[in-house]
This record gives C-alpha cells, sequence and structure tokens, in this order.
C-alpha cells in the first residue's frame, strides 16, 4: 500500500458527499450517442467509471473504437468539472489481442509458454491503451470441466495450477511492473468464483461446490493472481452452494480480502448486482444495493442500484460510511495506481503491428496440439494436395468469440499454404461431387474444418460435443477415396473425436488460434515449426464422457478410468480414458526422459512450512529427427491423506527447446505451496507422509520419484 496514494484518499474522502462517493462505484454504459448526459451524469459526479460495450453479450458484438477526442473530452469534464476532479475510468473486454487478435486463452494456455503470454498481452495492453481504454476485462481464469460450457475457450483450462500461471502472465503483461506507465492498462482477474462449475455447462446455471473444492481447485488461481499484483477482480453471475456470489460475504470479503489480501477493488458483472432479484435473493434494487455492497462489490456494472440506493441506506445506517469508504477507497486506488489522476488523457501511442502480428503467429504456433500423427506430417511438398473444409478460407472463424481485431489482417490457413510457397489444389466447402473430383485427383486431403465461434463464448453452451454432420460426412467422404487425410481442426473447445479420428491419419487441433492462425498451420503442416502444444483440458471420447478431468481423486475401486488399464469400467458402452489427457501433444521429434532424481528424499514439514524446497529434476533427450520444444511437466499425488487428493496435481512445467540428439535437464522446486493443500477447515497445510513425484510428457507418460515430508 502505498502510504501518500492512501493520504489523498483521506482528504479526497473527507471532502466528497454520499452521492459522489455511490458516483464513484458506479459504472455505466459508453453510449457516444448521448454524450450531453454523459457529460451532465459526470459533472455531478455520479460516474466512476465507463463500460465501453454496447450489449451484455459483449464477446459476440462487432468493435467500435470510440474516437480519442469523445474519450478526451468526457475526461477533461471528470477534472475540470466534476465536484473532486477524479477521472473516470474506461474498461472494456479486452480478451485475447486488441487489434490484433491472439489465441483463445483456452488454446494459448496449451503453448505452456508464459513468455509469449506475457508477450501477447503487453502487446494487446499497448493497442488498447492507445484506443483509450484503461483497463480490460481478463484474464478470464475460471476452471472448466466441463467442455460443453461456451466459456471454457475464456479460460486456461481445467488445472488450477496452470491457470494460475497463465493469469500470471496476463496481468504481467497488462499491468507490467508499473500499470502507470504508457502502454500498460489494469488488469481484472475474473470471474470470481466458480462460475465455471455451471451445472451441466448451461451457462449461468447453479454450481454446487464443497468449500473444500473451491479452495483446492477453483481459488488457486485467484490466489496467483492477488499475488501478481491485480489491479480488480470481477465477481460472477452464479451462486455457490446455494449462495450467489453476488451477496456473499465469506467468498468476496472474507476470503478474497482479508485472506488473499486483495488490494483493489471488486467490479460486479453485467448488472450481476440487480441480478439478486432474479435469482431471488434480494426483493428490490435496493436490497441488492445492500447485499453486494456489504458483501464487498464495490463497483457495480451498469445495473444503476448503487447510485439509486446508497444514499438511502446509508441515512437508514443499513449501509455503515465505513463500508461505503472503504469501497471507494478501492476505486480510488485504482484509479492512483493506474496514473489515471496524474496522466488522465489518452495519447496514441506507436503500435508496431507487424510485431504484434509476429507475436500472434508465435504464440499461435505453439499452442497448437498435434493430436495423432501416422508419419503424414510435416507434408512431402512434392505431394499433390488438396485443401478442403468450412474453415479452409475463413478469416473470422479463427478469431475466435471475444475477439474485435481486424479481420483484414488475419491470414487464412489457404493463404498460409500458398504464402508457405506451396500452391494447393483448394475446393473450400465445395459443391457435391466437384470435391470429390479434387480429392481423387490428390495424394492428401487437408481438411480444415471445425466449429464456428457463434457456438463458443457467453451463453453458448452446447450440449453435444461433436462436430457437426456436414463436418463429419466430409471427412468420412474424403477417406472414402484411399487417400491420406489430414485434420486441420479450428475450434473453440476440446471436441468429443472418436467417432471420426480413426478416419485420419493426422490430426492438427488449430484451435481459434487468431490472426496468425492461417500462417502458423502452414508452417507446422509443412515442418517449418515443430509442433509444440500441450493440451491444456481434457479431450472426451464421447459428450457423456463429460465432466471428464486429470485431477480427479481416487475412487477406491479399481475404477479410475483416467488412469486405470481396465479403463472399460465406468461405462459399459464407452472407455473410461479420455481420448486425449490432459498435457498430451505429440512432436515431429522425439523426447525421452531420465528417471527422475531429488536432491534429498525427506525432508521435515517443519523446513518446508519454513520456506524450504526441494529439487526434483529429469534429463530429456531429444531423440528424434529434428529440433524441437517440450513443455515437461512435474506432478504430485500424495500417497495417504486426510482428506482425499487428486491422483495427479501438476505442481511444475517448463517448455524447453533442445537440438536433436541434445539432452537438457528441468528441474522443479517444490516446497509447502506445492505439496500442500486446503483440509476440512479451510487451513493450509503440508500433512507428514509419502508423495511421489512423477516428471513427464503428460499426466499420463511420467517417471516418477518418492520423496518423504517426516514430522
Ligand atoms: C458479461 C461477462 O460475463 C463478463 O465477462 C464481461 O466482462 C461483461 N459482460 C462485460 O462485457
Amino acid at each position: 500500500m502505498n502510504l501518500k496514494t492512501e493520504k489523498a484518499i483521506d482528504v479526497l474522502l473527507s471532502k466528497m458527499s454520499v452521492r459522489e462517493k455511490a458516483g464513484q462505484l458506479n459504472q455505466i454504459i459508453l453510449e457516444e450517442e448521448k454524450a450531453e448526459s454523459l457529460k451532465d451524469l459526470i459533472r455531478k459526479g455520479e460516474v466512476g467509471s465507463f463500460i465501453m460495450a454496447n450489449t451484455e453479450f459483449a464477446g459476440h458484438e462487432e468493435y467500435k473504437a470510440s474516437q480519442l477526442e469523445f474519450l478526451n473530452e468526457l475526461q477533461r469534464v471528470a477534472i475540470e468539472e466534476s465536484p473532486r476532479g477524479i477521472p473516470v475510468i474506461n474498461g472494456r473486454d479486452v480478451i485475447h489481442g486488441h487489434l490484433t487478435g491472439y489465441p483463445i486463452p483456452l488454446a494459448s494456455a496449451s503453448s505452456f509458454n508464459m513468455e509469449l503470454i506475457e508477450m501477447s498481452y503487453a502487446s494487446t495492453a499497448r493497442e488498447a491503451a492507445s484506443d483509450g481504454i484503461h483497463w480490460s476485462f481478463a484474464p478470464m481464469m475460471d476452471i472448466s470441466r466441463d467442455q460443453r460450457w461456451g466459456r471454457i475457450i475464456e479460460g486456461s483450462g481445467e488445472d488450477p495450477y496452470l491457470s494460475g500461471k497463465c493469469a500470471a502472465a496476463a496481468i504481467r503483461g497488462f499491468e507490467g511492473g508499473d500499470v502507470s506507465a504508457k502502454g500498460r492498462i489494469a488488469a481484472c482477474a475474473k470471474h470470481y468464483i466458480g462460475y465455471g462449475a455451471a451445472e451441466g455447462g448451461r451457462d449461468y446455471h447453479k454450481t454446487e461446490i464443497s468449500d473444500y473444492t473451491l479452495r483446492n481447485i477453483y481459488l488457486p488461481p485467484f490466489k496467483e493472481a492477488v499475488k501478481a499484483g491485480v489491479s480488480t477482480v470481477m465477481s460472477s453471475f452464479n451462486e455457490v452452494s446455494g449462495q450467489p456470489v453476488s451477496s456473499s460475504r465469506y467468498l468476496l470479503t472474507d476470503i478474497l480480502k482479508d485472506e488473499l489480501g486483495f488490494e483493489g477493488f471488486v467490479v460486479s458483472d453485467w448488472t450481476s448486482v440487480e441480478n439478486l432479484i432474479r435469482q431471488r435473493n434480494a426483493a428490490d434494487k435496493k436490497e441488492c444495493t445492500e447485499l453486494s455492497l456489504n458483501a464487498g462489490i464495490d463497483m457495480d456494472m451498469v445495473s444503476n442500484c448503487y447510485i439509486e440506493n446508497i444514499e438511502a441506506l446509508v441515512s437508514e445506517g443499513k449501509i455503515s460510511m465505513e463500508t461505503l469508504d472503504n469501497a471507494v477507497r478501492r476505486v480510488l486506488r485504482i484509479k492512483f495506481k493506474t496514473g489515471l489522476f496524474d496522466n488522465p488523457y489518452t495519447e496514441r501511442i506507436n503500435i508496431n503491428l507487424e510485431e504484434d502480428m509476429k507475436i500472434a503467429h508465435d504464440i499461435a504456433a505453439e499452442s497448437m496440439v498435434l493430436l495423432k500423427n501416422n508419419g503424414i506430417l510435416p507434408l512431402d511438398k512434392e505431394a499433390k494436395i488438396c485443401l478442403a473444409g468450412s474453415i479452409s478460407d475463413d478469416k473470422k472463424t479463427v478469431l475466435g468469440a471475444w475477439s474485435y481485431a481486424d479481420t483484414s489482417r488475419t491470414v487464412t490457413i489457404k493463404e498460409g499454404m500458398q504464402k508457405a510457397g506451396k500452391i494447393v489444389d483448394f475446393c473450400g466447402s465445395g459443391i457435391p461431387y466437384e470435391m470429390q473430383r479434387h480429392f481423387r485427383n490428390s495424394d492428401i486431403i487437408v481438411l480444415a474444418i471445425g466449429e464456428s465461434r457463434d457456438v463458443t463464448g457467453e451463453a453458448r453452451s452446447l450440449a453435444n460435443l461433436e462436430l457437426a454432420a456436414s463436418e463429419k460426412e466430409l471427412v468420412y467422404t474424403a477417406h472414402r477415396f484411399g487417400k491420406k487425410v489430414v485434420g486441420v481442426l479450428c475450434c473453440g473447445r476440446p471436441i468429443a473425436l472418436e467417432s471420426v479420428e480413426p478416419y485420419f491419419d493426422a490430426i492438427l487441433y488449430a484451435w481459434h488460434g487468431g490472426s496468425g492462425t492461417g500462417l502458423a498451420v502452414a508452417d507446422i503442416l509443412f515442418g517449418n515449426i515443430c509442433p509444440s502444444g500441450k493440451t491444456a483440458v481434457t479431450f472426451p471420447r464421447v459428450t457423456g464422457q463429460v465432466p471428464i478431468y486429470y485431477n480427479v481423486p481416487s475412487c477406491g475401486k479399481p475404477a479410475d478410468g483416467y488412469y486405470s488399464a481396465d479403463a472399460v469400467k465406468n461405462y459399459e458402452d464407452c472407455l473410461g480414458s479420455p481420448m486425449y489427457p490432459f498435457g498430451y501433444g505429440l512432436s515431429y521429434t522425439e523426447f525421452e526422459y531420465s528417471e527422475p532424481k531429488a536432491d534429498v528424499l525427506e525432508i521435515s514439514r517443519h523446513d518446508l512450512k519454513n520456506g524450504k524446497k526441494f529439487l526434483v529434476s529429469a534429463l530429456v533427450t531429444n531423440t528424434g529427427g529434428c529440433d524441437g520444444k517440450e513443455a515437461a511437466q512435474c506432478y504430485i499425488q500424495d500417497i495417504v491423506s486426510k482428506m482425499t487428493r487428486p491422483i495427479r496435481e501438476l505442481k511444475g512445467f517448463e517448455k524447453v527447446f533442445i537440438k536433436k540428439g541434445e539432452t537438457k535437464t528441468v528441474t522443479f522446486k517444490l516446497g509447502f505451496d506445492e505439496l500442500g493443500c486446503y483440509g476440512a477447515d479451510g487451513k493450509f497445510d503440508v500433512e507428514s507422509g509419502e508423495f511421489d513425484i512423477f516428471i513427464g510428457k503428460n499426466c499420463l507418460e511420467t517417471k516418477q520419484i518418492r520423496v518423504k515430508v517426516t514430522e
């Protein structure tokens, strides 16, 4: 906490009326056509923040940047004509790129490359800051174990550790060391908390999460975000086990603010304060305000509850001045931290769009996961190749939901392959029978197919995770000609691939990879880049396996489908194992792991608690035919514990470049934070006993060593 800032806030608070204070907690829509009435509201001190979105489904909207002159004029009114001259803060959903489209977050998590993630968010921040955006509503860090949920694309998958690291990288990218610096913007860790556990993958639905699971699975990414200094947090729409988050003091104040020590402000989601009425938790907007502000939501996104009701609630003693001041203090703290008091106006920044596109290409390439390869990839450039499929020449789909990037800069897969120097026979989505002619005349058929971005993102869940019938039909048709079939799958979420997998000779999962998709696909297909992405989320065989995730606890019967050799025990009609496990991805080369070694085989709880760490390492040798990158992963298993713990828990990863024939050492540092977990009492601790430490290629292919924790 900065004492000078806190003193400046004390001075402001001492002068502000209750209405002005409520104004700082009020976020309204930036409607350009209502410029004059917006200015009037600012003059009265009733606007703390603008949201640059027209509808509640901003993720499916077209992008329209506001004119800087207009934004600066509103800011001028705030500085020169509002009662205390407090600047407004402009927020927008800048989720995975601004002018340049980066891969959807679920894809970039699959790169396991935190440096690239940070770089992509730093360039996103520059592009957004130059458009007058002070604050992004990202990173989204909801753990999701349900591939049907449309918003699974926005997070980093099913693993708390990976999600936390990706969130921290995004926050570093957005905010840098000093968020007031030019080209940096405030980040927002969202959605706090448990939103990704929506029942049945149905967006906004109830969640039933025990405190034990909440703390061990859903909380860790937020812990990591707070550690990374995130400026703001967005509360979620959902209820957790009967209590809407918007009215939960336990979740918002006791855990987030008091226990984790979060010092920034909490913004609600879009009208989620008012939603308490629809959740039948509050009778009217006044009660919504009383519940939410007292619970710990500091800023009300667009429901006008706070501005309409705070004064009355304070005078009735239902909201204390201390609670109100505390919320305002948090908002002002971030306005100081972002430098808005010193530099309220936006000036254009020199953006190097070419550099940003280069990052987009690199991160897209590292995000793509090679799921299958019978040896057909990389493609033989001399072969007769035919490119077909709904996404083969599509600029928009690959940008994914929540993207406002300029499609004119997107390179399609067709263009990418042409740029890579190979003229392919292109037949697109094709007219029936014409396509077959193309297929017949080629050696290899590349099918760029997948799912529309319109079935991903907010309020766009799916009940059926298989490819659409028309996409499947194309796969079967291509296969029928006896040619080699390569699938380039452009999807937001993991698709259930069991019914089509045998018909492919190779599958490259390209996701919705952003502006760089086309060139990155071409570079991988032609072998200019060795694929290195690993799945950040489990791929089910069929929809009925959902939820399926790797960090499942032992069930006590020999039927742990994910891990068991006899995986058929889970279902009569389907193997229990996933189609592709967490952390999985092939390469054009081979990596061999040695048995892991630890620097100590015993360590005491006492030492762990005092910060002592131990090292576990393994040698990774590139035994294949080309240079490549490998995302080495480290998992633990607590052999016996008071509460059940997952069979594997990711606790480290390292992406290393290893030249053909070379060996590198990967080393993981483990200590109290990595071995411990929250117990039934809500306390974080390490139990004494044995732990297996695994190092390997994915959660199933590992080698292990046992380490003992003594009392
Ligand atoms: C609702 C979404 O849940 C949230 O993620 C987004 O930031 C807001 N709308 C604002 O667009």
